[in-house]
């Protein structure tokens, strides 16, 4: 039996009190590869933006907001896990200044200076032990594989899971696993929830090990 770390959901950056920056991402694959991971048997913390599903009552949840929050959490946590899954969509900018008030209209264009947020899987992977693993996801709407095998580098991953822009918002998937050699290791369609179990069977078989 393992523990598992799953980063789920959107994050959010916030300009002012009531406007924020976000990603499309439902949390549904999330939910759906914490599902397959305690069917397995494992152990499971969700470190999640905000979403609406409703993730297992077996899983620890983590809620969080923005990106450094995702982080920080991930951080705290990941030391006591034997790998993660990042299915999350984290934000990747933030407004360089965050408004304490509203910000009013004034009939000229609004200019938002925007930096980058920390790679969550990237700081993970550069940091996991021999004995940790790391799986990514990547959503390519072009060169898909190509992309995809430069993410599972950057971020030090040991299997990266590739979809398309379909996989937003829907109950369905379609993906690749690729392994570390740039392997196609499984081609998985179907609903989210077989496509996480199958997701999970490679993860079991490659990374799991006694
Ligand atoms: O956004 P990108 O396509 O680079 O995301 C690929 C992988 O990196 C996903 O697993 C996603 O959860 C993760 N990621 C992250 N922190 C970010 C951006 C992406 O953990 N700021």
């Amino acid at each position: 039996m393992s523990r598992i770390l799953i980063t789920s959901g959107p994050t959010r950056q916030y300009l002012d009190p009531v406007r924020y920056l976000t990603n499309a991402s439902s949390g549904r694959m999330g939910k759906a590869l914490a599902e397959s991971a305690l069917a397995a048997g494992h152990e499971v913390v969700i470190v999640s933006g905000p979403v609406e599903v409703q993730y297992p009552a077996g899983a620890e949840v983590i809620p969080v907001i923005s990106t450094e929050e995702m982080l920080a959490a991930c951080s705290e946590a990941f030391p006591n896990c034997d790998g993660m899954i990042g299915v999350a969509a984290p934000c990747d900018y933030r407004p360089r200044r965050v408004h304490e008030q509203k910000l009013s209209k004034t009939g000229d264009p609004l200019v938002l200076h925007l930096i980058e947020t920390p790679d969550v899987v990237a700081t993970l992977g550069s940091r996991k032990r021999a004995d940790q693993w790391v799986v990514g996801f990547a959503l390519e709407t072009e060169d898909q594989r190509f992309r995809a095998i430069v993410k599972l580098e950057k971020k030090s991953c040991d299997l990266i899971v590739l979809n398309g822009p379909d996989a937003m918002n829907a109950n369905e998937n379609e993906v690749e696993v690729i392994d570390a050699q740039g392997q196609v290791v499984g081609e998985l369609r179907g609903a989210k929830s077989e496509v996480a179990s199958g997701i999970m069977q490679i993860i079991s078989e490659r990374l799991i090990h006694g």
